[in-house]
């Protein structure tokens, strides 16, 4: 009987050709495989088929990680997001695992100065670029504003979605201070023009930290305080 893509006639048991799981025709029944035609797997960066494991070569790269102003050489599985390098490889704790999933704010760094999940960026891609963590704002004993600010608000309970707020934070005033608009930013607004941190925005634009604690009014709040002192000396946000 021919094969055919047609459904089965009633009281017809033949399966439909089109079933995508089964292997292609050989002609001779057999499976490509038993028959030795298919060339070997050469490439290392393919995961073993027979066991689902990684073959043991090429997993790890040598990677230079410039983060908070020193260069560290590591050799890296591949595999390991930039939060697990810092965590793990380099001992820079203040970047939490919340989620590791991108959807909590706890693991938040900023990278070339611009915030990011950390959790959702494979290290051994952030080669050259420069990562700072909380451990790294502070200049010497001198906290950074936001992080006095903090203080000063009394902007946290337990504390651990506390690094991620702060680094984000950074990451806000320098993206209002650029120009770049958020959901509530009025259409009026003048592209590229910085940007005035009301609560709306500052809201808006925190809005991927999470806080279990719900800090969250004071947290805006410390946000604000430092967007209106950085207004004040005319550094970048309109007034
Ligand atoms: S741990 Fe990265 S977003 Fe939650
Ligand atoms: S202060 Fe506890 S999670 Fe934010």
């Amino acid at each position: 009987m021919e094969p055919t893509n047609d459904p089965p006639a009633a009281g017809d048991n033949t399966p439909p050709l089109a079933d995508r799981d089964a292997p292609p025709a050989t002609g001779d029944g057999a499976p490509p495989a038993a028959r030795g035609s298919v060339p070997a797997v050469t490439d290392d960066s393919a995961p073993d088929d027979s066991d689902g494991a990684w073959p043991e070569s090429g997993q790890a790269s040598e990677s230079v990680l410039h983060v908070n102003n020193r260069a560290h050489s590591l050799t890296l599985d591949h595999r390991t997001t930039l939060l697990d390098a810092l965590r793990e490889h380099l001992g820079l704790t203040g970047a939490k695992k919340g989620c590791d999933h991108g959807q909590c704010g706890a693991c938040t760094v900023l990278v070339d100065g611009r915030r990011a999940n950390s959790c959702l960026l494979l290290a051994v891609a952030q080669d050259g670029r420069q990562i700072t963590t909380v451990e790294g704002l502070a200049e010497g004993e001198r906290l950074h504003p936001l992080q006095e600010a903090f203080l000063e608000r009394d902007a946290l309970q337990c504390g651990y979605c506390t690094p991620g707020q702060i680094c984000s934070a950074v990451g806000v005033l320098a993206e209002a201070a650029d120009g770049f608009p958020s959901h509530v930013t009025p259409a009026t607004a003048s592209p590229g023009a910085p940007v005035e941190l009301g609560e709306d925005e500052i809201r808006e634009r925190m809005s991927g930290n999470l806080c279990r604690c719900g800090a969250y009014p004071r947290i805006v709040e410390a946000v604000g305080d430092v967007s209106a002192k950085d207004a004040a000396a005319g550094r970048g946000v309109a007034s």
